[in-house]
């Protein structure tokens, strides 16, 4: 290759990122609205049964302490916000799974899960080879292998909680 080509190259690339970063918050701007506290409430606690529990796996269970402790293990962040796209994903998949079509949260669940695959999409076409080793360890042995992990019973309403502030924490200062 020419040299004089590099920057070419290099433009392209930016160019294409900074389209997928604006493609990706226009998308978390929906989920903003989608996650806002009263709809948790009402889509993930009023309208289920109370104490009622959905089963997860435990690396499903992403807290923004999970987050703070994997920025202190130096993965990167397009990482860190894969992991939560991965993860939401089958969260909410297994939210759906619980619900009848005419349950009145099944649309909302639905509506989420269908934003999250939005995401996940724009994670399978640029990021993917940037994936840090220590994420991709816990979304194939957590995410991907049912075999030998653990279970637990989290509240649907506490795994949106989960989701919503982590969202904030990885979002937050990028897609203002
Ligand atoms: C729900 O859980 C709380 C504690 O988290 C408990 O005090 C309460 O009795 C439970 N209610 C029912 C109906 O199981
Ligand atoms: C988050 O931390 C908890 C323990 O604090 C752990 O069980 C869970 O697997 C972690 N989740 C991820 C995705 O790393």
């Amino acid at each position: 290759m020419q040299l004089g080509y590099a920057p070419v190259f290099y433009l392209a690339a930016v160019l294409g990122l900074e389209a997928a970063m604006q493609r990706e918050c226009t998308i978390i701007q929906a989920l903003q609205d989608k996650l806002a506290y009263q709809r948790r409430l009402q889509y993930m606690k009023h309208n289920f049964p109370i104490n009622y529990t959905v089963n997860v796996h435990f690396q499903e269970v992403l807290r923004p302490a999970n987050i703070t402790s994997l920025r202190v293990q130096r993965v990167g962040e397009p990482s860190l916000r894969f992991l939560w796209v991965s993860v939401n994903v089958q969260v909410l998949k297994k939210v759906l799974a619980v619900l009848p079509e005419k349950h009145p949260s099944w649309e909302y669940a639905r509506d989420l899960f269908h934003l999250f695959e939005h995401l996940e999409e724009e994670y399978n076409s640029y990021d993917q080879g940037n994936v840090d080793a220590l994420v991709w360890d816990v979304v194939e042995q957590g995410l991907f292998a049912n075999a030998g992990s653990s279970w637990k019973a989290v509240r649907p309403k506490a795994l949106l909680d989960n989701c919503a502030k982590v969202m904030w924490l990885l979002y937050g200062a990028l897609c203002e």
